[in-house]
Order: C-alpha cells, then sequence, then structure tokens
C-alpha cells in the first residue's frame, strides 16, 4: 500500500477555491484504485492563491478600511511608502507605481526616449505583454533566441546580431540594416524567476549603445552574481529600468492589477510618474500626453503587507524547487529547471521539460495535478505577429523549449506532501 496520499489529504485546505478556478478539496466519491486500495483521491491546483490571503486577511482587510476611512484612493502616503519600500527591496534608488506590469514597460521604454520606428530587441519566448509594449510605443519588436539552459537571452546570439545585421551609419546611430531602422534598447526577460545572465548582456549593450529595460515582472527577489560588480544583484537594479507586475499570481501580487517601474534614474523615473498620471507636471498643467497608469493607494497599502513575507515566500519556493529537483532529479528523459552557480532564482514557475509533455500533463490531470504552459507557443509564431514574417526554426532552441515545457504546482503553500505526491506520479509515468 503506499501511504503517500493520506497526510496529503490531510494537508489540504478544505473547499477552498483557488485562484485557478480549481477547489482544494479532497473528493470522496472519485477513488484511486491504482495502488489497489480505496485512497482518497485530492485535487492540487496550479497555484493556491487563498491561503497565502487568508492568512493575512486582518491585515489585508485594514489597509482597505485605512483607505475608506481616509478617503485614499489614489495616490497619497500608502503609495509612497510602498515605492519606498519596494526600491530598497530591489537595491534601486526609486520605484514608479503603475497600473499594471504592461504598462511599466510601456512607460519605461517611453519614458527612455523609444519612439516610433525604432527596433528593440528581446526574446520570443515571453509573455505577449513584453512585445505589446514594445508595440505600443510605436518602436519594432526583434527577437534573439534564448539560452538552452536557462531559457533567458542569449548573450552570444544578441552578439551575433548586433555584429552581423546591424552597424553604426555616420551619425553614431546603430542601425539595423536590413530594416533601416535605428535599434536602440534590449529587454531581457527574467523569466520563470530565472535571473537572465545580465553580466555580457550589459556589456553589449555599453559596447552598442543600447538602453536596457529588464522585464522582472517574474522575477521579484531574484539574484545574478555580477562578476563585473563583485556582488549579488536582484532583478530590477542591472538595466537603465526594470517593470515589475504584481498581478495576484506572481511571487508579489496585489489583490487586483499593480504594476512598478524601478531605476536609479531620478529624471526617468519622474517621468514614468508623469505618463502614468496624463503627463501632468502638476494638477490639469500637462507637459506631454500621458495616460491613465496609476497604482491604486489600496493596491500599494496591500503590497506593503504582502512585501514583508516576500523573502520568506521566495524561500519556501526554493525549498519546494530543491524537493522536486531531489525527487525528480532520476525520472526518465525529465530535464529539471537549471541553476547555476551565479544565479539565485525566486521560482514564480517551476518548469521541467519532457520529450512527452502533453501525455504527462494529461496524466498529471487525471491523478487532480493541474499543471500549465508558459507559454505553448513562441510570439514569433503567434497569429498576432504574422506580419513579422518568421518561420518555425526561426529559434529554435525557444520552439524546442515550447514543445517540451510544463510548469508544474509551485508556490508558498505548496506542501512535502503534494510535492512527492505530483513527483511519484511524473516519475512513475515517466519511467514506464
Ligand atoms: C514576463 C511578463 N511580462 C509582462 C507581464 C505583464 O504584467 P501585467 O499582467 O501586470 O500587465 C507579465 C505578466 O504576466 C509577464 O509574465
Amino acid at each position: 500500500m503506499d501511504v503517500k496520499f493520506l497526510p496529503l489529504a490531510m494537508d489540504l485546505n478544505l473547499g477552498q477555491k483557488t485562484g485557478e478556478g480549481n477547489f482544494v478539496s479532497i473528493d470522496l466519491r472519485s477513488c484511486d484504485l491504482e495502488f489497489g486500495f480505496k485512497s482518497l483521491r485530492t485535487d492540487i491546483p496550479f497555484l493556491d492563491l487563498v491561503r497565502p490571503h487568508l492568512e493575512l486577511e486582518e491585515e489585508l482587510v485594514s489597509v482597505f478600511r485605512r483607505s475608506l476611512r481616509n478617503a485614499d484612493f489614489i495616490g497619497g502616503k500608502m503609495v509612497e511608502v510602498f515605492q519606498h519600500e519596494f526600491a530598497a527591496f530591489c537595491g534601486t534608488l526609486y520605484c514608479t507605481g503603475v497600473g499594471s506590469g504592461t504598462d511599466g514597460l510601456r512607460l519605461a521604454l517611453k519614458a527612455a526616449g523609444i519612439s516610433a520606428g525604432d527596433i528593440v530587441v528581446t526574446v520570443p519566448n515571453t509573455f505577449i505583454a513584453t512585445t505589446e509594449a514594445i508595440s505600443q510605443v510605436g518602436a519594432i519588436t526583434d527577437f534573439v533566441d534564448v539560452l538552452e539552459t536557462t531559457l533567458t537571452m542569449d548573450a552570444q546570439k544578441l552578439n551575433e546580431y548586433l555584429e552581423t545585421r546591424c552597424s553604426f551609419d555616420k551619425s553614431g546611430r546603430l542601425i539595423h540594416r536590413g530594416k533601416g531602422r535605428p535599434v536602440r534598447a534590449l529587454i531581457p526577460v527574467h523569466l520563470y524567476g530565472q535571473p537572465a545572465d545580465m553580466d555580457p548582456l550589459l556589456e553589449l549593450a555599453r559596447k552598442y549603445r543600447l538602453l536596457v529595460i529588464e522585464d522582472a515582472c517574474q522575477a521579484h527577489g531574484a539574484q545574478y552574481f555580477s562578476t563585473r560588480e563583485k556582488a549579488w544583484k536582484t532583478a530590477g537594479s542591472f538595466g537603465d529600468a526594470a517593470a515589475f507586475s504584481f498581478y495576484p499570481g506572481k511571487n508579489l501580487g496585489a489583490c487586483g492589477e499593480a504594476g512598478a517601474v524601478t531605476t536609479n534614474d531620478k529624471a526617468l523615473a519622474e517621468r514614468v510618474g508623469m505618463l502614468a498620471n496624463h503627463g501632468q507636471s502638476r494638477k490639469y498643467y500637462h507637459d506631454v500626453e500621458g495616460s491613465n497608469s496609476r497604482l491604486d493607494a489600496i493596491q500599494a497599502g496591500i503590497l506593503s503587507v504582502k512585501l514583508k513575507h516576500l523573502h520568506q515566500w521566495n524561500q519556501k519556493r526554493r525549498e519546494c524547487a530543491a524537493l522536486y529537483d531531489r525527487l525528480l532529479g532520476k525520472a526518465p528523459g525529465v530535464v529539471l529547471p537549471y541553476v547555476g552557480p551565479r544565479l539565485r532564482p525566486v521560482f514564480h514557475l517551476y518548469v521541467i521539460r519532457t520529450r512527452r509533455r502533453d501525455a504527462l500533463k494529461n496524466h498529471l490531470q487525471r491523478h487532480g495535478v493541474t499543471t500549465g504552459l508558459h507559454y505553448p507557443l513562441p510570439l514569433h509564431l503567434q497569429k498576432s505577429y504574422r506580419g513579422m514574417n518568421f518561420r518555425p526554426g526561426s529559434f529554435p532552441v525557444a520552439e524546442t523549449a515550447a514543445a517540451r515545457i510544463l510548469s508544474l504546482p509551485m508556490g508558498p503553500t505548496l506542501t512535502k506532501d503534494q510535492i512527492e505526491y505530483i513527483s511519484d506520479i511524473i516519475f512513475r509515468f515517466m519511467s514506464t
């Protein structure tokens, strides 16, 4: 008799709805006979968004109460405090709250001076928000492929792109020869909470005079050892600016939409703030045309409450990842997330790779384990970007990864028993 089921069943939050729409519950009607006895069949959601909030319920509700009592809804003390705290967390001088991660990227690009017709280089295996932001400032997306190990931007491929396809014109602007447009910026994506290899990317950016806007939307607290600076540095503190998302499912999530831009450049921080507030330098005086993308005061207050727990939650995610690593290390045909000596990822997602991905996903679902795909189709092959004329084979590493990746349940409330249960199913399936 396999007893792994029993502690798992006892460990669950009964009947609570999760953000993924699954109920974490014991269903006594569905009995699993696989091990020759009637065990309790349990469902494991991809992400438990309920328990972390319930644990902080009183503090979170008091934020709302404070807001009601002071009519503190837009701007004000809670926004200022959070901006200050989050800048300190990232090791930057400034943080400007905005309405979402997508707007963080858009406004950072705009504030940094990226405009219509400029080329911005990023990776094809990211969430579409990265390239939406580029298009929304009128710029043109171009891609380079990613490293096989971390699935983040490959500095060698970037070097090749810059050396072979671009050259400086007489006025010192870097021009993409085929497109005849200036190449102005890079957006490395710290995907799954894994920092991109920033040293060589920053070196190339300096050499080719490119702005660097980090997409840190999945990487709150991720660290990378910079050999140039001989120090561990936190995602969001490498480039000219970085964008964070506080979408509820992120490592630091709001109870609604929210985002931020971090930077060490005071003027850039102020410009992001101005652009996010209708381009106003003071009330009803608009220096430029902006938009409405302010960080809500209530969300800022909520983020301050949750930020106090972020180190501990990230640590818990690392422990979950280490347990998965140990239990799946010898699973045939499974590639585990790579963690190099200079990387301290925060495991926003724990993504394995296998050629039998679809079958394994279905098998896990049949056993009550919900998994995710981040992302099933690289951006250059999306219908929305048909006009870019990329073909299958353009970015082989990203394309191969897309066919093999599988995001396992992950989060600070995931239990040892749940991980053992999931790993056991994977191990048995992959061994057949
Ligand atoms: C890599 C990446 N970039 C950008 C975003 C956009 O953030 P938001 O949903 O807050 O607009 C996300 C959020 O899912 C993301 O994962």
